[in-house]
């Protein structure tokens, strides 16, 4: 089978959780084509050579990030219908997230694609507020595993898919901060020149190229390109990025996940039964992985990582 990925990523999650599809559908003796979103690359692919589409984003506000729709939008009608798949990541397992992608659902439709299967990966939060290094340790082992599960799920004819509830479609669709509040935002960005060594990793690393240097030779951001992904404020490595009103709530410096993994004074589970406070609600998604890890003979990828 061909298949082809396509994705969108701020911080760089998604992408992991594509490659990690990738290499589960290849270990499977498939042929996969990765294409990441990114201004500069351009998008050649014909995808009516592949037998199956993964489609993959981070959760934003509830939504798929702005440029991947205006992305999606540019895709042609396709001759045959086509089945797709899609991979989304984010910071909370909660339902709500469910209806996320509603919006490209429809806009997929139209140009002949065929949803067949969908799965919400977890992985740490780039805004807000910063997980601890167990948190995003144990997210990443579990990624693995479950992108695992969910080729296998797909490969059986066992497709996993989210039940888009009417009241989660209307919440995703009045939610949709990402269409005004970059805009607004960007007005507000700046860079602390103290701080800033002129590296200009925020240029190159936008994937929307929405970062550029105006006469004065101030970093500043083209208001209708930006999709709030937070990629430059977070590899920033000074911390000089200043994120206009979004700033309070930066996440500043990626996870390095090989380290953490290697590093094993970080214990690689954090959130499990005996976890107080907001954590605790995550449990209920972590049960149920482990069921499907234990219905497809996958092992628990903690057990597995303390047998070292
Ligand atoms: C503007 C913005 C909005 C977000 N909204 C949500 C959300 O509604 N729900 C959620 O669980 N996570 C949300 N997140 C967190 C991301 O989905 C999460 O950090 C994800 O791991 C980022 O993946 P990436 O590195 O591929 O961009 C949001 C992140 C950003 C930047
Ligand atoms: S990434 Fe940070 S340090 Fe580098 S040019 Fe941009 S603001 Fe300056
Ligand atoms: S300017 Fe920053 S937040 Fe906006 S798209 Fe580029 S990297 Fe993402």
């Amino acid at each position: 089978m061909k298949i082809l990925l396509i994705s969108f990523s701020g911080s760089g999650h998604t992408t992991l959780c594509g490659k990690f599809i990738k290499k589960h559908y290849e270990e499977l003796g498939h042929q996969v084509d990765y294409y990441i979103y990114h201004h500069d690359v351009p998008f050649n692919y014909d995808i009516n050579e592949y037998d199956l589409v993964g489609f993959g984003y981070p959760i934003h506000a509830f939504n798929v990030p702005e440029a991947f729709c205006r992305f999606i939008k540019k895709l042609p009608k396709l001759k045959e219908k086509k089945k797709y798949f899609i991979f989304k990541v984010s910071g909370e397992p909660f339902c709500f997230n469910n209806a996320s992608s509603y919006h490209i659902y429809l806009k997929l439709k139209r140009r002949n694609f065929e949803l067949y299967a969908e799965k919400h990966f977890l992985m740490p939060y780039n805004i807000m507020f910063r997980y601890k290094d167990s948190i995003a340790k144990q997210m990443y082992l579990y990624l693995d595993a479950l992108t695992k599960v969910y080729v296998l799920e797909m490969e059986n004819n066992e497709p996993e898919k989210l039940w888009y509830a009417p009241w989660h479609v209307v919440l995703s669709f009045l939610l949709r901060i990402e269409w005004i509040a970059p805009k607004l935002n960007c007005l507000f960005v700046s860079v602390n020149k103290k701080k800033c060594i002129d590296c200009h990793r925020c240029i190159k690393e936008c994937p929307c190229g929405a970062v550029y240097i105006n006469k004065k030779g101030n970093i500043r951001l083209k208001a209708t390109k930006c999709a709030m992904c937070m990629r430059c404020a977070m590899y920033c490595p000074t911390d000089a990025f200043r994120y206009g009103f979004m700033n309070p709530w930066k996440v500043n410096k990626p996870f390095l996940f090989d380290s953490l993994v290697k590093n094993k004074e970080v214990e690689p589970e954090y959130i499990n039964h005996n976890t107080k406070g907001y954590f605790k609600k995550f449990n209920k998604y972590f049960d149920r992985q482990k069921a499907l890890l234990e219905k497809y003979n996958i092992p628990n990828p903690i057990e597995e990582y303390r047998k070292g």
